[in-house]
């Protein structure tokens, strides 16, 4: 038998998000732990004694987990307690060692047993991040969110709504209703916007332009890092884009800025490009990715930069194969 430890914390003492943050505790403890209903053993819980409004062992009975006892207990009033924390022990008969999963703000509860990693990996277009961060989340069994895809939907929007990237006011009230949504389909990310799958449609030509230019207002980068924190809260995960060391994921344990001369990427985007069908000259992708580079490196709010303990790699003369091996060197060294 094991003892797997987990917490979640809540934002404010209410029934449902305690319901809702249980459930998400116990899925992911039974799913991160291979464990079947039969498996179970007990489940006990603590929580803070800011947290009056529900017992988080009903909120497990409610959210199907009856099948063994569940207990909760209040937690005496300590000053320096994290506050509005549910904390949970799981007794399960399973032979593989426990791997505890701390969610949310107690995510920084217990690092050291909580096998969570988080890896940033920043870079301007063309360098490879995509590639490398899918290869690399597979091979390491973590999620791989592409934040760049996100900023492209939000253009993609603008687009279908006929507003225009350069009219503050009227991008910001695009972003109060947009509904975007990023899912794992056979752990490829898919991009749903108004319900609508648009992953193929966000790599148009056409939306890469408007993306780096939606990408600078301020409006959409507060939804899209709320976006990505709370995606990068619950799990390891590897995220590339433009600030992710530098501003979403300030305290990631892995750091990586990934560039390549501007000609070497202008000629893997026109390659890319072919593959889908664009035929675009290669000087007018050059022209445009030198344009991308300024314009994301210089606007005001989170530039393309590189985060101080970031690890910088030039791939202009790298296989892909061969930044995925320097990476992971990189992160057995640290580790
Ligand atoms: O990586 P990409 O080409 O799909 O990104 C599209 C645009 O989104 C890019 O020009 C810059 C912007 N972006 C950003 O500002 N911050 C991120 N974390 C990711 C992308």
């Amino acid at each position: 038998m094991i003892a797997i430890r987990g917490a979640t914390t809540i934002e404010s003492d209410c029934g449902g998000q305690i319901k809702e943050r249980v459930k998400e505790l116990l899925c992911e403890i039974k799913a991160k732990n291979g464990l079947s209903d039969g498996d179970f053993v007990c489940i006990v819980f603590t929580s803070t004694a800011d947290i009056r409004s529900y017992y988080p062992a009903k909120a497990a009975r409610e959210a199907g987990f009856a099948f063994c006892p569940l207990f909760s207990a209040l937690e005496p009033d300590i000053e320096s307690a994290l506050k509005l924390c549910i904390r949970v022990l799981v007794f399960a008969e399973c032979k593989a060692p426990a791997k505890h999963i701390y969610l949310h703000a107690a995510a920084a509860l217990r690092k050291d047993i909580s096998q969570r990693i988080n890896i940033a990996l920043d870079g301007p277009a063309g360098s490879g991040k995509s590639t490398v961060a899918k290869i690399l989340g597979k091979k390491l069994n973590i999620l791989c969110l592409d934040t760049g895809a996100m900023y492209r939907a939000c253009a993609l929007k603008c687009i279908k709504e006929n507003v225009s990237v350069f009219d503050e006011p009227a991008v910001a009230a695009l972003m109060d209703g947009i509904a975007l949504e990023v899912k794992y389909v056979e752990g490829e990310q898919r991009t749903y916007l108004d319900g609508q799958d648009v992953s193929a449609e966000i790599r148009k030509p056409e939306v890469s332009m408007l993306a780096s230019s939606v990408s600078a207002l301020g409006c959409v980068r507060e939804k899209m890092v709320a976006l990505q924190r709370q995606i990068a809260s619950k799990t390891s995960c590897i995220l590339d884009g433009r600030d992710i060391g530098t501003n979403v994921l300030p305290d990631a344990q892995f750091k990586f800025y990934l560039t390549a001369l501007p000609e070497v990427r202008a000629e893997r985007r026109a390659k890319e490009n072919l593959q889908k069908g664009y035929d675009i000259p290669y000087g007018q992708i050059l022209k445009e990715i030198i344009e991308r580079d300024e314009r994301d490196k210089n606007r005001k709010i989170a530039p393309l930069t590189v985060a101080p303990d970031a690890t910088v790699i030039d791939s202009s003369y790298m296989t892909v194969e061969e930044v995925v091996a320097f990476i992971e060197n990189k992160m057995q060294e640290k580790i």
